[in-house]
């Protein structure tokens, strides 16, 4: 079986993994000192989040030159290195792809400034005389003007310039990009923004931004997202990425609601695989989890594709706080919003047993297994996030979720690097430290390490598929051949286990008078049932 179908896999957001020279921004030197601690996590893959040549304006993902490393992260050398040790150590290397638009740094568009309106350089990118009534994602309007008039699209940040992909040479440069870094031993790519890469002929206004219209109906393409066209272009890399052999592998970041048009793009000559942010976004209630869990399942069926388990990443509140509000799906970050830390961490280890045991491949955030929280309070100074000054800070932004991680001592910057971390961590961050968390049998990294071993020695475990057992209101079980249950207690009373040998729990189990034991509420258990 294909590695990629049942992988787990870690994602590293480089600038806050681990710093090896003491600039207070993670690197290469850091991320490669710190492969032990991932190989010992158990992972199977790495996906490392942009490390191209960037003005981080969007923290990498604002690139200027795609077969450059940036040098706050270090060198082509080095990266090299870090694939190579990182094979050494049983792990694969998926790295982040951005082709839907470039950095305003990069050399095209200075080029397509300089050349001024109608030329040929100003093709590669959308230049208009007029803007359309499109938004970016990051708040404000998607257009920006240039000295002479003209005005450029940007789905995302002004400095974010959106590639044409109806042009050869964009197109031409891409497969070219791919081969750069499948020659250098790469064994996938994450795709950035993969539905939005072709936009609607003639760049019309959108009817759902004028509020008089009634809004877009789902199950039809957006006019600058999910085109048709969009899958040639994949068909068209899936081709170079088959001719390197090997087990190598695409996952699309597809935010589409539409399962018919999500599974389009998992296609046998497409991408191999997307992120499952149906999941992500679902609230921790047991009948609204079972219901995103079958409609993955049935998608997925459909073109062959195995699903994938997302519960965080370097976009969204981190689940531990998202877990502790009164509304779980809120996937906000306002400060206002309360979350008890202590059921949201509880919920955190009972929904990683869940994403663990379910079939297909598993995502890791970095920092998920040190239970981390979101961080509300940074200074306004301290930002980076675009989204944070173009909504005028109505959106705190991603910052909070981006925080370096603590490895270890007992102050900030706990063992980052050498030099500081450049968002200040909470002090309180001293409890949860990778190193004071390896001592401890309880604790969120304990868990991390023993089920994704598990998972790993597990026959059950992986590919393949699931059946749901009877349960009481409030809770999910379900088997997986040969003889393995998993039950996740989503209700607020303790419930009554099938009969089992307990292989991994995430809470202490309850003692019942007679026969299995019991399950306390917010809580998973993995049972070997033999059967
Ligand atoms: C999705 C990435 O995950 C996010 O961090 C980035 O800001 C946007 N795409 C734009 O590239």
């Amino acid at each position: 079986m294909s590695w990629w179908r049942d992988a787990a896999i870690y994602q590293v957001y480089l600038r806050s993994f681990a710093d090896g020279d003491g600039d207070g921004v993670g690197d290469l030197a850091g991320l490669e000192a710190r492969l032990p601690y991932l190989r010992d996590l158990g992972v199977d893959a790495l996906w490392l989040s942009p490390w191209y040549d960037s003005p981080m304006a969007d923290g990498g993902y604002d690139v200027a030159d795609y077969r450059a490393i940036d040098p706050s992260f270090g060198t082509l050398q080095d990266a090299e290195r870090v694939i190579g040790a990182a094979h050494q150590h049983g792990l694969k290397v998926i790295v982040d792809i951005v082709p839907n638009h470039t950095s305003d740094r990069h050399p095209w568009f200075q080029e397509a400034l300089r050349a001024g309106a109608g030329s040929p350089e100003r093709e590669r990118f959308h230049f208009r005389n007029w803007p359309n009534n499109w938004q970016s994602r990051f708040g404000g309007p998607a257009w920006s003007q240039v000295d002479d008039g003209q005005w450029y699209l940007h789905l995302f940040d002004s400095t974010q310039p959106d590639l044409n992909w109806d042009h050869p040479e964009v197109r031409a440069e891409f497969t070219s990009i791919l081969r750069f870094w499948l020659d250098r031993g790469v064994d996938g790519f994450r795709i950035d923004v993969a539905a939005r890469l072709v936009k609607q002929q003639g760049l019309p206004d959108k009817p759902e931004e004028h509020p008089d219209l009634p809004s877009f109906a789902d199950g039809k393409p957006a006019a600058d997202k999910d085109r048709p066209e969009v899958h040639e272009i994949y068909r068209d890399w899936r081709r170079v990425l088959d001719s390197y052999g090997g087990e190598r592998c695409f996952v699309g970041e597809i935010w589409l609601d539409d399962p018919e048009r999500f599974a389009r793009y998992l296609r046998p000559d497409e991408l191999h695989t997307a992120f499952n942010f149906a999941f992500l976004k679902c609230a921790w209630e047991a009948g609204a989890l079972r219901d995103v869990i079958d409609r993955t399942l049935a998608t997925h069926a459909k073109v062959a594709a195995p699903p994938t388990w997302v519960l965080s990443n370097h976009d969204v509140t981190r689940h531990a706080t998202r877990y502790g509000r009164e509304d779980t799906a809120f996937t906000g970050r306002l400060h206002r919003v309360p979350s008890d830390l202590g059921l949201g961490t509880r919920r955190a280890r009972a929904a990683a047993l869940l994403s663990m045991a379910l079939p297909g491949g598993v995502y890791v955030y970095q920092g998920d297994e040190l239970g981390l929280p979101e961080v509300f309070d940074l200074p306004e100074e301290a930002r980076q996030d675009p989204v944070f000054r173009r909504t005028a800070g109505l959106d705190l932004g991603r910052d909070g979720c981006r925080v370096p991680l603590p490895w270890g001592g007992e102050a900030p910057p706990f063992e980052f690097g050498a030099g500081g971390a450049w968002l200040p961590q909470p002090r309180e961050w001293r409890e949860l430290t990778a190193a004071r968390q390896l001592g401890d049998a309880d604790s969120m990294l304990s868990l991390y390490r023993l089920a994704l071993r598990v998972r790993r020695d597990e026959e059950a475990l992986g590919d393949g598929g699931m059946r749901w057992l009877e349960s009481g209101e409030g809770v999910l079980a379900f088997e997986r051949d040969p003889g393995f249950t998993c039950v996740v207690n989503l209700s607020r009373r303790e419930v009554d286990l099938p009969e089992g040998a307990p292989l991994v729990a995430s809470a202490e189990l309850g003692e019942a008078a007679a026969g299995p034991a019991r399950l306390p509420p917010d809580a998973a258990v993995w049972l070997r049932t033999g059967n």
